[in-house]
């Protein structure tokens, strides 16, 4: 029989979000600093083989779902050889993307070869300058030509737009118009403290403020049935193609229905974003002893998983400063 990862709180746990860099070539103010970070050494990441071992352990187990996160998993050499190496594996239903945009049109094309259609672009303005000031990059005609291309190719396409009340609040409405011609989803996020510093203002923009906002400028919205195991609530203007939705990432509302967990580049399994790491997969694969002390690494780290972020936050000792760059989203 097909094992299947279940916690103690019956959470099935088929969903891996596997890291595959914590680099980027963007350096948007809620994910790190200005000047970058220390970023990890070529030797601590998880090489392609290894991370393909570990990914076959974890569709034995029962993991149906992959989402390649970085960083920007864009910026690693490989990258699509890699995907090409994970497509093969009988086993996962689904692999799935989420990148800042820079992926090219070449790269696009092998994705769909791959049979991968399912990519979420982070992209916070629609208005270049805006989007420079977010991302401290000026590459927005880049981001755009990559979404139009995603659209071309019938990818199904989600933008993560995180939310702060002194940037991006006049962005929501031409946002929620650029859904009435285009077939994708635009989910509006709450602000999470993983910027890469100490500093953090617990965001007032959240799910409530969003839903009243957008609800005075769009009176007409309904409520559309979300996909299982969504972080999302989702709602569509009545005849637009595409849809949005709000993802309340820091209020934290959708964890009893919580089916991910998360491998860091350097090896690191977390059972929860806001949670420490329970174990690092590198460090038992290197020391050589096999499938069956990661397998057991990874059930004992599953039996303890949060009942929800709060708890799983409560969990870190140190209180040190976390990049989304490098929890991988
Ligand atoms: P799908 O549902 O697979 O389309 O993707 P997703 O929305 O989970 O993935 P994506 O990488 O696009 O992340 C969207 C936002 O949701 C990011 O800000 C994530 O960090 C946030 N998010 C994803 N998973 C969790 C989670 O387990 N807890 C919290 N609090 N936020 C999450
Ligand atoms: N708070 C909320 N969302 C964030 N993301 C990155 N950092 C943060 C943060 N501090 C989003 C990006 C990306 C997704 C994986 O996480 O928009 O699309
Ligand atoms: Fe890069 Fe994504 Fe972080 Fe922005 S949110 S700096 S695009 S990893």
């Amino acid at each position: 029989m097909q094992q299947e990862l279940i916690d103690k709180y019956g959470r099935k746990l088929d969903y891996l979000r596997l890291s595959v860099t914590d680099r980027c070539n963007f350096r948007c103010y809620y994910c790190m600093p200005e000047e970058g970070m220390n970023f990890v050494q070529r030797e601590d990441l998880l090489t392609y083989e290894e991370l393909d071992y570990i990914t076959k352990i974890f569709v034995n187990l029962g993991v149906k779902k992959i989402r390649i996160t970085g960083g920007e998993p864009f910026v690693r050499k490989g990258i699509v050889d890699f995907l090409e190496l994970l497509s093969k594996n009988k086993g996962l239903k689904e692999i799935t993307l989420t990148s800042n945009g820079s992926i090219s049109k070449e790269q696009i094309s092998k994705l769909a070869v791959l049979g991968i259609k399912k990519v979420n672009i982070s992209l916070d303005s629609l208005d270049p300058q805006r989007f420079h000031e977010i991302t401290r990059r000026d590459k927005f005609d880049e981001v755009m030509s990559c979404i139009k291309e995603l659209l071309a190719q019938d990818f199904n396409v989600k933008l993560n737009c995180v939310i702060d009340g002194k940037k991006n609040i006049d962005d929501i409405v031409p946002f929620i118009k650029l859904t009435e011609k285009h077939p994708l989803s635009v989910r509006f996020l709450e602000e999470m403290p993983f910027n890469g510093t100490d500093k953090f203002d617990i965001p007032e923009w959240n799910y409530k403020a969003l839903y009243s906002y957008i609800e005075s400028h769009f009176p007409e919205i309904r409520k559309i049935i979300d996909e299982s195991n969504s972080t999302s609530i989702n709602y569509q203007v009545p005849g637009y193609l595409g849809s949005f939705g709000i993802i309340p990432a820091f209020s934290r509302t959708f964890c009893g229905t919580c089916n991910r967990i998360r491998l860091s580049a350097t090896g690191e399994l977390r059972t929860c974003l806001y949670g420490p790491p329970v174990c690092n997969l590198r460090d038992i694969l290197r020391s050589g002893p096999g499938e069956e002390m990661l397998k057991s690494a990874i059930l004992s780290a599953i039996a303890g998983k949060a009942k929800d972020g709060f708890e799983a936050e409560n969990q870190i000792a140190d209180g040190s400063k976390k990049s989304m760059s490098f929890l991988g989203g």
